[in-house]
This record gives structure tokens, C-alpha cells and sequence, in this order.
């Protein structure tokens, strides 16, 4: 039996679960939701069962217990032969599975803990003559199983973005990415437009670069990038090794990755999203579908800010970034004060209406800022939703955002293209000016006299930006242009 994937053997930390190991809760305080994946092809079977809790600090799908002697994934197996009627002894077998503890009526999980193997099951499929025989061969508990079916790994992905199904951010914040590394990158799945890599032509990386580019040319506008940063992903080099090494022969295995990488991109999916990270004033930022990736012109915003501390020669400067998505702003703002101006002694806040915005934002922080410190807060731009937080200033002496600024109709639009940003990072309601007037009207009364507020928009709605600014009392407005020369940052002075 081989165990081909294991995501938390060298994860596990105590400090990951919210109920102590050993407690037991009964099934009138949560309800445990089990989720059992089998892969039948390119889809899953996803089971959800109820029962009593029972925490062992393995995975057990009916409170179950590890066997002297067994390993964590033999007792799984086991108990799934038992569960199930798959006897996987002998047999490779794939296969993962979470759980999740949900408190009745409750959406959000106060208590949550998961757990995932893949174990490759495919000899034990090709056993059964049919999809039909397997699923007739898996003996369920029916009282225990709330719902069992096959499902796209699209359909796993909208449980997901739905709150459905493993709010990871609160246990393990890389599942998701592992998740998808696994089923994508490891080759889990058989590609359906992969070439049959045995047959290629030469595996270098000119002909990959090649091949990629010429399958992207009709979805990309940089199809010859695209397939450039693929390979440099896919082979972990830069792109100086990968283009002065272009007949350096490549082996199969070595490659894998390359394929899904551009059946991903075909979809429309942004390259970003594909590699989880973009660059952006000269840090790499972690980023994932919900997030807005971060977009180059918006380094106009950050150099304002930075500007605009200039003014501060001492004391504490407060400055907030609302709507912060990835934290690029702030996070890039902070960095550079750091360097430029020290003897600052700069307080920051960060807030987001998106929870796994700010977890994804939490995570960059902790991976760029050096002795900066944010904090990151779940508000209505200013306002906190969780009141158990601590309060928010009532004052800032700068403010910035980049707001959702994009008429709704122009956003489900422009997310026809497959490129899976979130709705919520674009969606300004009908004119695209909600957040903008919110926003606005929110930090009239925070902004401390002579405080500034930068507001990033659309070239379209920057008129509107600048008379809605003069109309609550700030002054020398003023929109300044970004990188392609459009009017797209406006500032304004609170007297
Ligand atoms: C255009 S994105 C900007 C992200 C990031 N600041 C950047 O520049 O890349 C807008 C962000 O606003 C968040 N958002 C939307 N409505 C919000 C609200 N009412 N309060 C706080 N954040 C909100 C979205 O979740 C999204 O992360």
C-alpha cells in the first residue's frame, strides 16, 4: 500500500484545534460533518455523515480508535474497509478526507479540525467493471450518511467559496493550495489535454515553452509569458536558467506540473491564482481566488501613502488601509516607511468584509513584514462585525483604499473570462460608486484634521470620487494618473 500523499503528518500542531485532545463532545453541542473523498476519475465521491465527536488526535470516522502498532493512515483504511466495505489491504488506494465541527444552526464552525490523506486507489477501482458496481459495492450506514455523490473538482471548489466545506484559513491556512498542488501538480488527476509526455518531442524547455504558448494563444494576451513563468514553476528555476538552458533534456516526472498548469490557464484562470503568488513593489505576496491579485498601477497608491508619512516627523502616525484583499498595500506601505523614514512610530490597521481575505492578508504579513506589525481587522470598512475584537480607532491620520469600484453589470462580465477573482473584490453595486460613498462618509468623521485619504477608482468614477470628497468637507482634491497615464487616485484633505 502506498501512501502518496500525507498532508498533515508533519503539520499536526495541538494549537490547531479548538477542542482539547481527549474532550469529548456530544452530538446535542456540534454536529460533526465527515467528509470521505473517493477519486473515480476526474471527479470525487463526497460523503457527509453526522456523529458524536470523538477526538483521538487521528482521523476517525466513527470515533474510532488507532491500534497499537498502526499508523494514523492504516487505522484510517481500516476503519473505512470496516465503514464501507473497501478492504484496501494489499491495494493502493487514494483518498482523502476532512471533518468539521459545526455548532447547530451555526454556519461558521466554532470548532474545526481536519485531516487529509490521499492514498491512490485506482487498482481497487479498475477491480469493480463500472463506476455503478463501485458505488454498489460501498456499503454506507444509510442513517449515517447525509449525502454521498461524485463531484467536480469545480463543484468542491464553490462548496468551498460557499462556506461549505473547510474553512481551512482557521486550522491549516496552505490546505486549499496543498490540496490543490495535490490533485493538480502530483497528476492525481489524469490530464485531459496533456500530451502523452512519452511521446513528446525532445522534453526541453523550448518545446514546452512552445508547445504552452501555442496553447494559450487564444485565451492569453501573453501567451509567450505565461508559458515562460509555467516552466520556471514547474522546474523551480528563474527565468535567466530557463532561457539560456533552452535544450537542457527534461524527464517526465519533471514536468507534470507544467501540463496542468497551462489546462488551468486554458480555463481562463489567472496566472497568478495558478502559481499562488504575484509580485507587486518588489515583494512576492501570496494570493489565492480570494484575493483581487494585485494590480501594478496600485503601486501609484503606495507611493502616495509613503509620500504623505513624509510629513510626519515624529510621534505615532495612524493609518489604516480599507478593503485591504491581499494586504499588498499596507504591507508595501509599511515596508518602505520602514526604510525610509525609521524613526517613524507608525500604528496600522488593515480591514477586509472577508474573512479569507484576511486570512490570506495575515499570511503575507507574516511572510513579508520584518518588525511592522498590522492589525488586521473583520470590518464593514471601518465598522468591526466581530464584536469580540478589540475596538477600532476613532481616529486615523491617513487613510487609503482601493475600494470595489466596478459597476456590477461590467463585473459579471469581465468575470466571464474564467479569471476567478473574487465578485466581492470588484462589485460596486449598480453606478460601481457604492463602496466609494460608504467609504467616504465613513472616514469624513475618522480622519483626524489635515489627515489625508487616498481613494483608488476607475478612470470612470473618479469625478464622481473627487465632488463626493469636496461635498464632505475635504479639500485640495485632487486625482492623480496612473501608469498608462489614466486618472485613477484621488486624494483629499480633511480641514
Ligand atoms: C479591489 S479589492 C482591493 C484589494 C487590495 N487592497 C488590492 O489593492 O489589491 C477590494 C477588497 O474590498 C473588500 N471589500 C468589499 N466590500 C467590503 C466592505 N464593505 N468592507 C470591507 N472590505 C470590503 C473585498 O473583499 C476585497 O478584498
Amino acid at each position: 500500500m502506498g501512501e502518496i500523499f500525507d498532508l498533515f503528518d508533519g503539520e499536526r500542531n495541538f494549537l490547531f484545534r479548538q477542542i482539547p485532545k481527549g474532550e469529548r463532545k456530544n452530538h446535542s453541542e456540534f454536529n460533526l460533518i465527515v467528509h470521505i473523498w473517493l477519486q473515480w476519475g476526474d471527479k470525487f465521491l463526497i460523503t457527509q455523515r453526522a456523529h458524536d465527536i470523538f477526538w483521538g488526535g487521528y482521523w476517525q470516522p466513527t470515533g474510532g480508535h488507532v491500534r497499537a502498532g498502526e499508523l494514523s493512515f492504516q487505522a484510517a483504511l481500516r476503519e473505512t474497509a470496516e465503514e464501507i466495505g473497501i478492504n484496501p489491504v494489499n491495494l493502493p488506494s487514494r483518498y482523502l478526507f476532512s471533518y468539521k465541527c459545526v455548532a447547530d444552526g451555526v454556519k461558521r464552525p466554532n470548532s474545526f479540525f481536519l485531516d487529509a490523506w490521499l492514498f491512490d486507489i485506482s487498482s481497487l477501482v479498475e477491480d469493480h467493471k463500472s463506476q455503478k458496481d463501485f458505488f454498489a459495492s460501498l456499503n454506507f450506514q444509510p442513517d449515517e450518511v447525509i449525502d454521498g455523490r461524485f463531484a467536480t473538482f469545480d463543484e468542491i471548489k464553490s462548496l468551498h467559496a460557499d462556506g461549505l466545506f473547510m474553512p481551512f484559513e482557521e486550522t491549516y491556512e496552505n490546505f486549499w493550495q496543498d490540496l490543490q498542488f495535490a490533485l493538480f501538480n502530483k497528476s492525481l488527476f489524469p490530464e485531459k489535454n496533456a500530451p502523452d509526455i512519452s511521446e513528446f518531442p525532445n522534453l526541453t524547455p523550448k518545446n514546452l515553452r512552445a508547445w504552452g504558448e501555442k496553447k494559450l494563444s487564444e485565451i492569453s494576451s501573453t501567451p509567450q509569458l505565461d508559458s515562460l513563468i509555467f516552466i520556471t514553476e514547474t522546474l523551480g528555476k528563474d527565468k535567466s536558467f530557463i532561457l539560456t538552458n533552452p535544450f537542457l533534456p527534461l524527464a517526465p516526472d519533471e514536468v507534470r506540473s507544467f501540463f496542468s498548469m497551462i489546462n488551468r490557464r486554458q480555463t481562463g484562470e489567472c496566472v497568478a491564482y495558478i502559481t499562488g503568488k504575484k509580485s507587486f513593489f518588489n515583494h512576492e505576496f501570496f494570493v489565492n481566488p480570494h484575493v483581487l491579485v494585485p494590480k501594478s498601477d496600485s503601486e501609484l497608491l503606495v507611493e502616495k501613502v509613503v509620500e504623505a508619512l513624509g510629513d510626519f516627523t515624529s510621534g505615532e502616525v495612524k493609518i489604516i488601509d480599507v478593503c485591504t484583499g491581499s494586504g499588498c498595500l499596507i504591507i508595501s506601505v509599511l515596508r518602505e516607511a520602514s526604510r525610509i523614514f525609521p524613526q517613524l512610530k507608525i500604528k496600522a490597521w488593515a480591514t477586509d468584509i472577508s474573512p479569507e481575505a484576511l486570512a490570506v492578508a495575515k499570511k503575507n504579513a507574516a511572510t513579508i513584514c520584518e518588525n511592522e506589525e498590522i492589525n488586521f481587522r473583520h470590518c464593514n470598512f471601518f465598522r468591526p462585525l466581530d464584536q469580540s475584537r478589540d475596538e477600532m480607532p476613532q481616529s486615523y491620520d491617513i487613510i487609503f483604499s482601493n475600494p470595489p469600484y466596478v459597476p456590477k453589470k461590467v463585473a459579471e462580465e469581465l468575470l466571464k473570462d474564467g479569471r476567478g477573482e473574487p465578485m466581492l473584490a470588484l462589485d460596486g453595486g449598480e453606478d460601481g460608486c457604492d463602496a466609494i460613498r460608504s467609504l467616504t462618509e465613513q472616514a469624513s468623521s475618522l480622519l483626524k484634521k489635515g489627515g489625508k485619504i487616498f481613494i483608488e477608482t476607475g478612470e470612470y468614477n473618479a469625478e464622481f470620487t473627487r465632488n463626493l470628497l469636496s461635498e464632505f468637507g475635504f479639500s485640495q482634491v485632487e486625482t492623480f494618473a496612473d501608469l498608462g497615464g489614466l486618472p485613477r487616485l484621488t486624494r483629499g484633505i480633511k480641514d
